[in-house]
Order: C-alpha cells, then structure tokens, then sequence
C-alpha cells in the first residue's frame, strides 16, 4: 500500500513524491464533493490521468458507498474518497465501509481527523486534510496526516469562510514539506498554473468538476453553474438552517445566489426562527431540491462557476487544464533574463 517515502539524500520535491506514490499522471483531483463526485466522477477523473475523488456525505449508505467505490475502482487506476470529520465523530462506519474497497488516499475534512485518520494509516492509504485557516492548517502539520489541501473561500461548497487560497497556499509552502494541495477558486490551465508554479503539488477542482457531464448533481444544477459568473455566488448557512442539518457553525457553504438565499441569508435570525415555528419552509426546500430548482435548492458552487461550462466530459476538462505545462513554459520563456 502507498506510503510517502521519507526525504532521502537526493531531495525529490514533494509534487513528485506524491505523484509517485498516488500515480497520476496529471496533478488534478476532482474535489470529493457529496451530492457530484460519485464512481462515474472518479472512475472518469482517473481513467483520465488524474485523480479521482468520491465524496462521501453525512446520510450515506453503505449500499451506496459499495456500489459508488466499486465504480470509482472499476477504472484499474488509483482513486480516493473524501469525507467529513464532523460525521465520522458520530459513527465511523462510512470511513470503515470505503476502506474495504482499498482507495488509495482518503481526505477527512471539517473537524478533527484523530480517530479517522488512524483508521486510513491502519489501511494503507494517506491520509488527507482540508484546511481553511491557520490553526486548521498547524493542525494538518501533525503526523498524522500525509497531504495538506488548502483550501480557500472561494472555494465552492463547505468550508470556513477566512481565507483565501493564495495566502493559505503560500503560508502552507513556506511552513511544510509535507506535499500541499490547492483547492478553491481554480478553474482553468491558468488558475493550476499559478498554484503549481508557487509550489503547490497538485489542484484540488470542485465546481468546474460539479458541471462535469460524469458528476451525479441534476442537469438544472449543472446548468445553473454552467450560467453563472463568478460574482454569483455567495457564502452563508442560511440552507443548511433551512433543511435543518447540523454543520457546525463554522463551515457555511458557498453556492450559487438565488431567490432563497436573496430572501434569508441577511436575518439568519428569522429563518431560525421560521424554521422552528414550523415545517413548511424545510419541506419547500426539500421540495426544491428533490425536483432541482435553481431558484430555491442550494446550488453549492464557488466563484470559479463564472469559468466553468456544463457538458463537458471529464477527460476533457482534465486535457485541458493539463494545458498548465505551456502555460508554465510561457511564463518561464517570458521572464527568462537575456
Ligand atoms: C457541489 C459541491 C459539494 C461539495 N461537497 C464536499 C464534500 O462532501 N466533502 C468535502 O470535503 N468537500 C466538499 N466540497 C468542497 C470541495 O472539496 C472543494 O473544497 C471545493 O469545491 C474547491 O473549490 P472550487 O469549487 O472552487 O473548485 C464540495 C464542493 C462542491 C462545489
């Protein structure tokens, strides 16, 4: 089973290690995202040469998570899953149930990771960790977690709202040698450009991947993130409040703005109190988001909806953001001293 190997006499940078040790050929991971990245995702993701990632939620099955990861595995390449911490505090058995199907790296976000990780080592894999400030960051420098993933907040879906993903990944690179990731705001050939070039050892895409014809989200959705720009979103708890799910109040989501969030995220206050009084506003957003209506379903997506298009295929968007290589060679050619 993988294991990253300890720094030798020869340095390898850690973006070589780890592509070694996962084998992709492409340093992009399509975001483990619940309700999207299900097997055909990242059976797709790796078949590609990258990495494919299952996201595992907080109400899955453990018929679904069998028959999800053995798609996932069905491409004979490397793949993982990713789950939350806060979840797995309650129950450990969606982490133990995607371990038997042997994924190679499994990330554990949005909590502390302790027993969780412990259980991945157990297995073989890596382990993990998205980080959204500081002291999340300190936190995945502890032995037991393998890879960093930065992730900023203009990343799409959970997560903290503090900061961006370039401070994160630069203040990350200069703390650790352990391989980092970055993850939120990243779209295009560009975008992986930059955070490559900076040092980071692969891209972490979510909402480009959410619009992906493989994703599992309903077309209306994928059309949704497909239409909007990248000022469209917005960061709030104010769906989760709503369809009373307990995230711990530290990670809202950034989705897509609509009518609902329009009428609510201002008075979270209201809506609490709406909630409580009585079911009908939770059964209209259910509602919305058993038919997939934009207008009022939560759409999460982060600002990077504005630079992807529904309909393309998995492979495609993975041929094209490895266009990342010239895009290097033409930075270097172009600062190259005469
Ligand atoms: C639709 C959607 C669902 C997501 N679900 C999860 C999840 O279940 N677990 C998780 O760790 N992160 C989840 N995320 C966050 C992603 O892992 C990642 O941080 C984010 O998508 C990166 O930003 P980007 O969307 O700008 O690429 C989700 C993101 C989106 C867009």
């Amino acid at each position: 089973m993988p294991e990253l190997p300890e720094n030798t006499a020869v340095s390898i940078h850690p973006a070589k290690k780890l592509q070694q040790v996962l084998g992709y050929a492409e340093p992009i991971f399509n975001a483990s995202m619940a309700g999207a990245a299900g097997g055909a995702l990242a059976a797709a993701v790796s078949a590609a040469g990258g990495f494919g990632m299952l996201g595992i939620g907080g109400n899955t099955t453990k018929e679904w998570i069998d028959g999800e990861a053995a798609i996932a595995a069905s491409s004979g390449r490397p793949w993982g899953a990713g789950l939350m911490a806060w979840v797995l505090d309650k129950n450990l058995d969606p982490l133990e149930q995607v371990l038997e199907h042997g994924p190679s790296f499994v990330c554990i976000s949005f909590g502390e990771p302790g027993p969780a990780a412990a259980l991945v080592h157990e297995s073989g894999a890596l382990t993990g960790m998205q980080v959204g400030n500081a002291a999340e960051l300190s936190r995945a420098l502890e032995d037991d977690i393998d890879v960093v993933i930065c992730r900023g907040n203009e990343g799409g879906g959970h997560g903290r709202n503090e900061v961006s993903t370039l401070p994160l990944l630069q203040l990350a690179l200069e703390k650790t040698n352990k391989p980092v990731i970055a993850a939120g705001g990243l779209a295009t050939s560009a975008g992986v450009a930059a955070v490559l070039g900076a040092g980071a050892s692969a891209a972490w895409i979510g909402t480009r991947f959410a619009a992906a014809t493989e994703s599992m989200s309903h077309r209306n959705i994928k059309d949704a993130i497909g239409a909007a720009g990248i000022d469209d979103t917005i960061y709030t708890r104010a769906f989760d409040i709503a369809q009373r799910i307990d995230w711990p109040v530290e990670y809202g989501g950034r989705a897509l703005r609509n009518d609902f969030s329009d009428n609510w995220a201002e008075d979270l206050e209201a809506l609490g109190a709406t909630v409580d009084a009585s079911d009908a506003l939770t059964d209209s957003i259910n509602e919305a988001r058993a038919k997939a209506d934009p207008s009022l379903a939560p759409v999460y997506a982060g600002q990077s909806a504005g630079l992807s298009a529904a309909g393309q295929s998995a492979a495609e968007i993975v041929a094209d953001l490895a266009r990342f290589r010239s895009v290097l060679q033409q930075a270097a050619q172009r600062w190259e001293f005469a």
